[in-house]
């Protein structure tokens, strides 16, 4: 049985109305049969009317696994000593981006860990060079660097930036991202907007002390920065670091946070993310019926891609371009051919 004041609410937010923090916790925290189901297809809805069927793909190159961050939650933080570290030269870096034109992909995402080696001048050779050898549409993820270095990327001609804020409680923050700040971070986010990148952000669900309320404090921080790209994904432990005895975030909550967050925003670019496919099988094709629209394979060449190792079972989901043009395709839905830049729908 359907609440009628769950009704009442998803209604209201699909017709594009504002709801307010209590509404959106009420939405998240729905525990009776069917209406997580009910929530999925409001915001599937949602995403149909406002950016249609079309998937836009998007190639990740995880060109260097080092970092200088100690994150609590992720395998590359710099004191794991169980990992092989790697960096990929430059030329072998093109060679990749431009492989991944041939294959058809029309964005690269360029990620690395937060790895000083490469400095400004070498990702602004970096990025020219792929501009003069193939003309795709260039996303960076570099973690947090001064505005200078994000300026001169912007003139060197990369288009997007990948910075997820991954919790928007201070104290979350600081626990799990020792030595650094929220306020950082979404000064960084304000900065990179005002270059003119198209701006990715995200955050993580299921942090160990997170709860439903940080979550739609997470949704309200979406809304109000306009983010052109959202990557919601559920933490997921990684044996090697402090938090290797938590409990791996759910995929429920996870999609519910996908669902709300579409209703919210309308139009902006969601991905199905790598994460949620890690948690389930099945956890990408949900992702793409609450609410997703944006899928990122991974493409690093297969010998690297084993050590970047974010959280266990991230390598074995480098899936074929053929496995996932099936999955789209058996969802009705079809792959962009554009380069998938944000097309602000009417409001509706
Ligand atoms: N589980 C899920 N996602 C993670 N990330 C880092 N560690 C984990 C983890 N254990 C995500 C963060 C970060 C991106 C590089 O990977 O959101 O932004
Ligand atoms: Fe480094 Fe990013 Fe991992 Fe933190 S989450 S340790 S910044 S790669």
């Amino acid at each position: 049985m359907l609440r009628e004041e769950f009704l009442k609410i998803l209604q209201a937010g699909e017709e594009g109305g504002a709801l307010p923090e209590q509404d959106l916790l009420f939405l998240l925290s729905c525990r009776e049969e069917g209406e997580s189901e009910a929530l999925y297809k409001a915001a599937n809805r949602v995403r149909q009317r406002h950016v249609g069927d079309e998937v836009h793909l998007r190639g990740i190159i995880e060109f260097s696994n080092f970092c200088i961050q100690n994150c609590l939650y992720c395998g590359l933080r710099r004191d794991n000593r169980a990992i092989s570290r790697y960096r990929m030269a430059l030329a072998e870096i093109l060679e990749a981006a431009k492989k991944v034109r041939s294959e058809g992909f029309r964005t690269i995402v360029l990620q690395s860990g937060e790895d000083p080696w490469f400095t400004q001048e070498r990702i602004s050779f970096l990025i020219q060079s792929i501009k003069e050898h193939t003309d795709l549409t260039i996303t960076l993820s570099l973690g947090e660097r001064p505005y200078a270095d994000y300026s001169a990327w912007r003139k060197a001609g990369a288009d997007r930036y990948l910075l997820k804020y991954e919790t928007s409680s201070p104290l979350l923050f600081r626990r799990l991202r020792p030595g650094t700040e929220l306020t950082d971070r979404l000064r960084a986010l304000s900065g990179l907007r005002e270059l003119g990148y198209e701006v990715g952000s995200g955050n993580m669900v299921g942090l160990p002390g997170q709860s439903d309320e940080d979550l739609v404090r997470d949704i309200q921080v979406f809304r109000q920065f306009d983010f052109d790209m959202i990557g919601i994904g559920p933490f997921i432990v990684h044996p090697q670091t402090p938090l290797g005895s938590a409990a791996n975030g759910r995929l429920e909550r996870t999609l519910k946070v996908l669902a709300i967050t579409r209703i919210v925003t309308r139009d902006t670019n969601l991905p199905a993310t790598t994460a949620s496919g890690v948690l389930d099988p099945n956890g990408r094709r949900q992702a793409m019926l609450a609410g997703a629209n944006v899928i990122m394979p991974d493409i690093t060449p297969p010998r690297y891609r084993q050590h970047y190792q974010i959280y266990p079972g991230k390598a074995v989901m480098a899936v074929d371009r053929q496995t996932i043009t099936e999955m789209i395709s058996s969802l009705g839905r079809r792959i962009s051919q554009g380069s998938g830049r944000r097309i602000r729908s009417r409001k509706i």
